[in-house]
């Protein structure tokens, strides 16, 4: 099958088209023929040498795809031969076939091109995982989301608006950004170029704070952030871009009764993803297949060009997710 490798660590030009075995299926599993897959910030990560896969999983990059099922495993129920499926995997997905636990698989939301349908799991198990399950965001409660433009961000700002009313605060770093922000649902946006967006967030969220902040930066922010936490508010990291420690202070955490917590979702077992896909189905599809939330997309590329598409990432020139197309299925709605 054609996929995409990763030829050593480095800029975009490490990515090639290469000629790969299709692979096997196991019990539980899934052989998906991808018609298109979403570009990640940790598909980047990757091909710096930063974010190595699991032990035993491919180390073709990508990590959500949407498709029709080629064959699944005597033991598995839904979805079979023929079904149109978008899913999160933990690597494999910049190629023609990829395997996934039968779990982790969704039907795409009625009225979704398979292109728009591969740009939702990653975005929206992350932000569920961490905004939802470990932030645990309550009715009315205010989220601030670190990087709203970001594919997990606007899944987390309109999550967090359709299904639970909350005040949203995002940041981000220009102009265009700032109205994609407000018109996918944050209401207040602060620019984190200026040095003093704490104090700009703390001014909107008032004396109570910020009750769930939703992090990609980690470092010097880690201090800042709990700073703005109301009581028994809940910061999350999901990476640590500026810097992989912190100082702070822990009198702070118990004092004013904090959370101080993070994950990544691709080590974890299938049971666990699966019970995401399960809730978002339930609750996200229908607002997604509402119009209430919206899938954005800024660049669409060909398999064989995933260097490009990744180059946007690497100029953060992107607004929302990049996907590759990687079948004439691609833009059609099954
Ligand atoms: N732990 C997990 O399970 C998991 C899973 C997926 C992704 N992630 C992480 O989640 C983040 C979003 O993923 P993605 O693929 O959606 O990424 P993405 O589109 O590449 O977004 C990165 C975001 O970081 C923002 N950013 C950069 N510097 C910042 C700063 N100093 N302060 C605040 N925000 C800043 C950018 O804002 P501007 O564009 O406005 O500059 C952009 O919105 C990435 O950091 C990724 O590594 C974690």
């Amino acid at each position: 099958m054609r996929a995409i490798e990763i030829r050593g660590k480095g800029g975009p030009e490490v990515l090639a088209l290469a000629d790969r075995p299709t692979p096997d299926i196991g019990p539980g599993e899934v052989l998906v023929r991808v018609a298109a897959a979403g570009v990640n910030r940790p598909d980047v990560q990757q091909r710096k040498g930063l974010y190595p896969p699991p032990p035993g999983v491919t180390d073709i990059p990508g990590l959500d795809i949407a498709g029709v099922v080629e064959r699944s495993a005597a033991d598995v129920t839904w979805p079979r031969a023929g079904d149109a499926v978008c899913a999160l995997v933990a690597g494999g997905g910049y190629a023609e076939f990829c395997k996934v636990p039968a779990q982790q698989c969704m039907p795409l939301p009625r009225g979704f091109s398979f292109a728009q349908a591969a740009t939702l799991p990653e975005a929206f198990f992350t932000a569920w995982n961490n905004v939802f399950w470990l932030g645990r965001i309550a009715p009315g409660e205010t989220l601030l989301v670190q990087g709203g433009t970001s594919g997990v961000g606007l899944a987390a700002i309109q999550m967090a608006r359709g299904l639970r009313d909350a005040t949203v605060i995002a940041t981000c770093s220009s102009a265009e950004k700032r109205s994609v922000c407000l018109d996918h649902g944050a209401q207040h946006v602060v620019d984190y170029r200026d040095a003093q967006w704490p104090e700009q967030v703390h001014a909107l969220a008032g004396e109570r704070g910020v009750d769930v902040i939703l992090d990609s930066q980690g470092g010097d922010y880690v201090p800042l952030e709990l700073g703005l936490l109301a009581r028994d508010g809940r910061l999350v990291l999901i990476t640590s871009h500026r810097a992989p420690t912190a100082t702070i202070s822990t009198r702070d955490i118990y004092i004013r009764g904090l959370t101080l917590t993070g994950s990544t979702l691709r080590a974890r077992p299938p049971g666990y993803k699966g019970r995401i896909a399960r809730e978002l189905v339930e609750q996200a599809w229908p607002l997604l297949e509402a119009g209430r939330i919206r899938t954005h997309i800024c660049g669409i590329f060909p398999l064989e060009q995933a260097a490009a598409a990744q180059s946007v990432l690497d100029a953060n020139a992107q607004i929302g997710k990049l996907v590759l197309t990687v079948s004439d299925l691609a833009e059609t709605v099954p």
